[in-house]
């Protein structure tokens, strides 16, 4: 299955929410980004950049079940989600485990086992920060505690320059 096709689909699947779409389309770009500057081979830059497409497919579930898409909640009930969604298609069965493991674990920002995963936590912080105006407090906290890549870590303080003027 091509980038493209998994990005199509998950357009579709979000039923015309643009917040939904503009986000994972965003978190994808800043992960596709980061992944090709940090070299990664392209099995893994593949398997991040679905992940990255797919990460909140819980969301609109999580909104119906519990009135909202708290990190735990999303990780909980994702793993039939992706699976649903790769059924029927060529991705190989180590591809889709790796998918299923980012998807149910990017919430979590311990036990990092691996670039793919790396890179998608701070992909999506750079969108999340953006979309929900975290402070520059945060933001520097977090790029101590959770940003490790070189290239998420330029982007980062790139993209928040003015948040960040001034933070330790
Ligand atoms: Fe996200």
């Amino acid at each position: 299955m091509q980038i493209e096709e998994i990005m199509k689909k998950m357009i579709d699947l979000a039923a015309g929410n643009h917040h939904d779409i503009n986000h994972f389309m965003k978190v994808h770009s800043f992960a596709r980004t980061i992944g090709r500057m940090e070299g990664l081979d392209e099995e893994t830059q593949y398997v991040l950049e679905a992940a990255a497409i797919v990460h909140d497919i819980a969301c609109p579930l999580c909104r119906e079940k519990y009135g909202n898409t708290a990190g735990a909640l999303q990780e909980a009930e994702s793993e039939p989600l992706v699976r649903e969604f790769f059924s029927g298609t060529n991705l190989p069965e180590k591809q889709l485990e790796r998918i299923v493991f980012l998807v149910t674990h990017h919430h979590t920002y311990t036990g990092v086992d691996g670039m793919d995963y790396q890179i998608l936590l701070e992909a999506d912080y750079l969108v999340n920060a953006d979309e929900s105006h975290y402070p520059g407090k945060g933001i520097a906290l977090f790029r101590k505690n959770v940003f490790r890549t070189a290239s998420g870590l330029a982007l980062l303080n790139s993209v928040f320059c003015e948040e960040l003027r001034g933070m330790p």
